[in-house]
């Protein structure tokens, strides 16, 4: 069957800005061969999120669901080497996987895979001195507001709050839906339209992945 338009796209960019490099390749490779869930975000949302990354200055990051890595090591690679990503991962052996691949893309100094639920490990991380400036969740979706409360609180002004797979193909908007990703992106999305310590944007994303989005929150 014919690729749709947005993922011919998606292939064109990727391929004119080089963004698959041999290390990402590998690490697709590597979620397929442990048979994965395959629900990376893709090369061009990737460049994306580093984008972001870039924008805000990140030097502390937080992530929520590691899976192989992917978006790991885009993020990992926008740090110095005086910055730090915290990515928990509640499967032992994709943890397990990603800290392979974050090993091969040499950012094992700045880049910290825990393995475990990730409320449980948050309400017992230690405040850093320094506050984070980007968290991004991308799993366990009923729980995003209970992340969005905690991330909150270690921000400053100015840090982001990303939240992937928000509009999931559309099904964001069946209120009536018994699905608990679904409820939980509804509650999010109904939150963050009442929440005055963040402006928020919510990005539709299509591409080789299905069609979904990212909700992207500003601390103010
Ligand atoms: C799902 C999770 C993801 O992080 C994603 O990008 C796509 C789908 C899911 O659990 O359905
Ligand atoms: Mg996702």
């Amino acid at each position: 069957m014919k690729e749709s338009v947005y993922a011919e796209v998606d292939h064109y960019l990727c391929d004119l800005f080089s963004w698959n490099d041999p290390i990402l390749a590998k690490t697709e490779q590597s979620i397929r061969d442990h048979k994965l869930p395959e629900h990376s975000i893709s090369a061009v949302q990737g460049q994306f999120l580093a984008l972001l990354a870039n924008m805000c200055k990140a030097k502390r990051i937080v992530e929520i669901g590691t899976l192989g890595g992917y978006s790991t090591i885009w993020l990992g690679r926008t740090l110095g080497p005086n910055g730090k990503l915290t990515s928990i991962e509640i499967d032992p052996l994709a943890a397990e996987v990603a800290r392979a691949n974050v090993s091969a893309a040499g950012l094992s100094d700045r880049v910290h895979i825990i393995s475990g639920n990730a409320l449980e490990i948050l309400s017992t991380m230690e405040e850093d001195s320094e506050p984070i400036d980007l968290f991004f969740m991308d799993a366990d979706k009923p729980n995003y507001i209970n992340y969005f409360n905690w991330a909150l609180k270690r921000s400053r002004p100015g840090s982001l709050i990303l939240a992937d797979n928000v509009i999931r193909g559309g099904k964001l908007l069946d209120a009536s839906s018994k699905d608990e990703k679904v409820k939980g992106v509804r509650a999010y999305c109904e939150m963050l339209a009442q929440e005055e310590r963040a402006s928020t944007s919510i990005l539709q994303q299509v591409g080789i992945k299905a069609y979904d989005g990212l909700a992207i929150s500003l601390v103010k």
